[in-house]
């Protein structure tokens, strides 16, 4: 069984990196020199996905132009012989990949988005990536893991995360029965509890393998936190019929929705770009030594 389509919700306002995001799509800004969606992608590629299913809503056109077959350029790339940069141009979208766009006409919330997938998703079990989420996998992408997991019970798998307590409030939070090491039956799933209500330190990571149970439940989905209809909320409901598991994956996560996060996802990725690495690595030990005889002289001050 493996699992063919891959929905990448893709229609957020993206307000937390404004301006930056005025006129492009969030998940277009770049790790290093490749976009974030690029990421998304790749990881539910290399898990055997073969059609990708975007989710978008308005200034997102530069995402179906990044996905589509860039004519001139290559054509421009060929006849000047810069053969690599024609490989990276190609290797956007491997032969074999499909694209569909569909657009969410009111963000009305990740469920939503997610429900507008129905009619190019269908009747099978498919893959949930919010490219948000940055995870590097060190020795498998966190899809590939999930699918190894989806192999072996069959059934809907959701990644999490253990997360401090003054941050649980953002996420989607479970409450689990141990099955094995590092998975959980899912008990209760809530939607940004506070935290004093949290049922555990577990949260909810923008990965999610679902079966197409989860439209029908969607569909009768109310608003839920933030006035939202939530995918949580959804899952929430799906635990009462189906068994939901909860995976804590091997890898570091990103929180690129947030600037810090961005931040060090493009320092980590960028000490280890086999371009810029080594002097990049230079450069930052420079910058630390800096930052450390800048400590002294501000207690000094103080
Ligand atoms: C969404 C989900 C939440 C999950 C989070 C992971 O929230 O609703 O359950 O924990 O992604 O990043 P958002 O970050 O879109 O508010």
């Amino acid at each position: 069984m493996r699992i063919r389509k891959a929905v990448f919700p893709v229609a957020g306002l993206g307000t937390r990196f404004l301006p930056a995001t005025k006129a492009i799509a969030k998940e277009m800004l770049p790790i290093v020199d490749k976009p974030l969606i690029q990421y998304a992608v790749q990881e539910a590629i290399s898990a055997g996905a073969e059609e990708l299913i975007f989710i978008t809503g308005r200034s997102k056109n530069s995402i179906m132009d990044h996905f589509d077959k860039a004519y001139e350029l290559e054509t421009e790339l060929e006849q000047r012989g810069k053969e690599k940069l024609l490989a990276i141009v190609r290797e956007v979208l491997p032969p074999g990949v499909t694209c569909i766009f569909i657009r969410q006409a009111e963000a009305l919330g990740l469920g939503h988005a997610v429900l507008c997938a129905w009619p190019a998703v269908g009747d099978e079990d498919f893959s949930v990536i919010l490219a948000d989420d940055l995870i590097d996998g060190k020795l498998r992408p966190c899809l590939a893991q999930m699918q190894r997991v989806y192999q072996e019970y069959g059934t809907s798998v959701i990644a999490v995360q253990k997360v401090p307590k003054e941050e649980i409030s953002s996420y989607g939070v479970v409450e689990v029965q141990p099955v094995a090491p590092g998975l959980g039956e899912v008990r209760r799933i809530v939607e940004k509890p506070k935290k004093e209500d949290a049922p555990s330190d577990l949260a909810v990571v923008g990965r999610y393998i679902l079966t197409p149970r989860i439209f029908k439940l969607l569909e009768r989905t109310p608003r839920g936190a933030g006035g939202e209809i939530q995918l949580t909320d959804a899952i929430s409901m799906m635990i009462q019929e189906q068994t939901v598991l909860a995976y804590e994956f091997e890898g570091t996560r990103y929180d690129c929705g947030s600037k810090l996060g961005y931040l060090k996802a493009n320092v980590e990725y960028g000490l280890k770009h086999p371009e810029i690495g080594e002097e990049f690595t230079q450069y930052l030990k420079g910058v630390s030594g800096d930052l450390n005889s800048l400590a002294p002289k501000e207690k000094k001050q103080g």
